[in-house]
């Protein structure tokens, strides 16, 4: 594959068919993408909608939700289910404003925040600080692994670790803040409507030419399954 050619397929296709209006695009704002990205971690969008406008008019920034007692945070996610999410989210918003309100500005800081994990910090870093840092959920390891027919098996660290790495490798070097985020979104976006778990819809994919899971006839085996 070219350098850069996945990135700018998906930058552009982004730009034209991904998603644009959801409520927490549009801003860098670390505290509203940080939110976003926590209640959609194991909820989909339609179900997020509503919680993340009440929660922000509740909470409207960080120092209100440090401030909340508890048990007010939880109420407000009332329904979302997972309430880790929601005691890990209060737990940093009062970390972070002991520490006097910054948000740390790479992924590799994020990560050690509570309720932080790798693909959120890289999905906040890429958003709002335009660091080049791949986001690597579900989605995109699905997706990553049938454009690359990745043989590993996902649900081993070293074979995730692996796929990472190559995922780092797709990024321009080069990209601007603006195409950072835009990729990372097409990254989301193409998961969610395109390269789906069950019959992905290959015919419509920007990336058809450049997926050697496509070309060797294999994207329905992969990602690989782990044996038990
Ligand atoms: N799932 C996780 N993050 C998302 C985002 N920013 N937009 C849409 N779906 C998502």
């Amino acid at each position: 594959m070219e350098p850069a050619a996945f990135f700018d397929t998906l930058v552009a296709w982004q730009r034209r068919h991904g998603r644009h209006h959801l409520p927490w695009q549009g801003t860098r704002d670390p505290y509203r993408v940080w939110l976003s990205e926590i209640m959609l971690q194991q909820t989909q969008v339609a179900t997020v909608l509503p919680y993340y406008q009440r929660f922000l008019q509740r909470f409207p920034h960080l120092s209100a939700l440090a401030q909340a007692e508890t048990d007010e945070v939880l109420a407000h996610w009332s329904g979302l289910g997972y309430y880790s999410r929601a005691r890990h989210l209060h737990a940093c918003a009062r970390r972070l404003v002991q520490q006097g309100g910054y948000w740390p500005g790479t992924a590799a800081e994020l990560q050690r925040l509570p309720g932080i994990g790798a693909s959120t910090a890289a999905a906040i870093a890429a958003f709002c600080f335009g660091e080049r840092v791949s986001i690597l959920d579900g989605n995109a390891q699905r997706l990553l692994a049938r454009l690359l027919a990745f043989e590993g098996d996902l649900a081993h660290a070293p074979a995730k670790r692996v796929l990472w790495q190559r995922a780092q490798a797709l990024l321009d070097p080069q990209a601007s803040a603006d195409r950072m985020a835009a990729y990372t979104q097409g990254l989301m976006d193409l998961g969610a409507q395109i390269c789906t778990r069950s019959r992905p819809r290959c015919p419509e994919c920007p990336a058809a030419a450049l997926c050697q899971g496509l070309a060797q006839q294999r994207v329905a085996e992969l990602p690989q399954k782990s044996r038990r």
